[in-house]
């Protein structure tokens, strides 16, 4: 297997207990990917992006994406997310093969299980802080009353709530980002994807991004986060390198250790 990473794990242990069952129930990976291509045809060229990428990830793992320039890590996030699709390959979301679904449930479930974080931010300009983070939930249909508490909770943890009124172009990058990710945080996604989230930043603003994506891991988000950074990198139990669009190295996890100290072996 070429990234190593946990396949469908085997119990061992003779007699499973209750405590067993939830450690298997947690191991069965929320992405799933296997062969996974994507090759983009612009102007008669081809460009592999991503060839023959098989990866897992469970529920609540934090990994990191690590890689040169035009080695695929976009792609690789923008197929995740469901805003792009393979052109090879099998995604399996919570166990579902996306490529099935209509662009109707594929929008649903991008807006109600997957948060995004751009390397540039990506607010809209003519929204204040307030209403670009309560965007998500007016896609959702979620009650005003219920909007308005969950965005100023966010912003609050943030440390947003005295710039609600301001625009995006009134704010530094810094401050923008955290917007951006109290944009992610406020539908409770169970899958948050951060493209380079401290890219932009400098390093106090981007400490304070990454404290509040290990705050969301430890609240039991699944993180894939794209990073340069190998400061950031190490937030990760596990950080994945690619290459000319193939994972060249990703096979050592902490996770998967200590699933294996667990009781577990990995196929
Ligand atoms: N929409 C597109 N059309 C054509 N080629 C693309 C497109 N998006 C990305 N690519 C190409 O795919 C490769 C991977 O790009 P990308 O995923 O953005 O890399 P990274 O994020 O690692 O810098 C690059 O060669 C890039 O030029
Ligand atoms: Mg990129």
């Amino acid at each position: 297997m070429p990234c190593g990473v946990p396949q469908s794990p085997v119990v061992t242990v003779a007699s499973p207990g209750p405590g067993t069952l939830l450690a298997f129930v947690m191991a069965t990976p929320i992405i799933q990917l296997s062969g996974l291509g994507k090759v983009f045809r612009a102007n008669e060229v081809e460009t592999h992006a991503l060839s023959a990428v098989t990866l897992n990830v469970l529920p609540g793992e934090f990994v990191s994406i690590a890689g040169p320039s035009g080695c695929g890590k976009t792609t690789l996030l923008s197929i995740l997310g469901l805003l792009d699709s393979p052109t090879a390959g099998r995604y399996l979301l919570t166990g579902k093969a996306v490529e099935k679904l209509s662009a109707t449930e594929r929008a649903g479930i991008r807006n109600r299980s997957i948060g995004f974080i751009f390397q540039t931010f990506n607010l809209i300009g003519d929204l204040t802080v307030f209403e670009n983070v309560e965007l998500p939930l007016t896609y959702r249909g979620v009650s005003t009353a219920e909007r308005h508490e969950r965005v100023r909770e966010v912003l609050k943890r943030v440390g947003m709530t005295s710039r609600m009124s301001h625009y995006p172009s009134q704010l530094s990058g810094g401050q923008q980002q955290r917007v951006a990710v109290a944009r992610a945080m406020v539908g409770r996604p169970a899958i948050l994807l951060a493209d380079e989230p401290t890219g932009n930043l400098d390093s106090r603003n981007g400490h304070a991004v990454m404290e509040l994506l290990r705050d969301l891991h430890g609240n039991g988000a699944t993180i894939c986060m794209v990073t340069h950074d190998p400061r950031y990198a190490h937030a990760a139990e596990r950080t994945l390198h690619l290459f000319d669009g193939r994972i060249v190295d990703g096979a050592e996890s902490r996770e998967g250790h200590e699933l294996e100290e667990s009781g577990f072996e990995l196929a």
